[in-house]
């Protein structure tokens, strides 16, 4: 898998990766019905077309030629230091062989003024907590609305860098 930056011929792909991901991550957690609203509305094709063109902001997808095996999205704040990493998901078929970590070098090497990376993770992800604590992601706070209209309470994580 290689890592490059998406297009608008991705989106439909990049939508079935985040479904299925969703669903295989937070089936357990909300319930399937939870799951598809959210994805319905974050992950729609008009919901990801937007994002393609938002400024300073890395749409990436990891790519093996054939499929999609995992995607991030990271933005950054009207602070151009803080970055925020909005999404991270690996096809379940694809994880633990490198392409989370693969992800993040790229998300982190895309934003040099970035000082500090933060995401909002879903407590009960424990695999996720994970991956973030061996990447150097510490605990940074609470929210209870991750991702901003969910409702839904989440630990805030950071990465300090340079
Ligand atoms: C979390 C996620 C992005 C990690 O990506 P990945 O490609 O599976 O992880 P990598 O193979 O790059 O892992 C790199 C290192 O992180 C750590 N790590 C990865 N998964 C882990 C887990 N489940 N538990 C503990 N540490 C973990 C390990 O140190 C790993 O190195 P190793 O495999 O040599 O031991 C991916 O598993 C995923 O998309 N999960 C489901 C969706 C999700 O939860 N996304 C995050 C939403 S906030």
């Amino acid at each position: 898998m290689f890592v490059r930056t998406a297009s608008e011929r991705d989106l439909v792909a990049v939508r079935a990766l985040l479904v299925e991901t969703w669903h295989a991550t937070y089936d357990a957690i909300y319930g399937a019905e939870r799951v598809t609203a959210i994805t319905d509305d974050w992950h729609s094709i008009a919901s990801l077309k937007a994002r393609l063109t938002r400024p300073n902001s890395e749409f990436l997808v990891a790519d093996d030629g054939k499929r999609l095996g995992g995607m991030a999205f990271a933005a950054a704040t009207t602070d151009p230091k803080i970055v925020l990493l909005n999404q991270l998901y690996v096809h379940p078929a694809c994880q633990r062989q490198g392409i989370g970590q693969s992800l993040l070098d790229e998300v982190e090497a895309s934003f040099p003024e970035m000082d500090t990376l933060r995401l909002e993770v879903e407590e009960a992800n424990a695999a996720a907590i994970g991956f973030y604590e061996a990447n150097g992601f510490r605990p940074a706070g609470r929210t209870a609305d991750c991702g901003g209209g969910s409702g839904l309470p989440a630990l805030i994580m950071e990465k300090r860098l340079g």
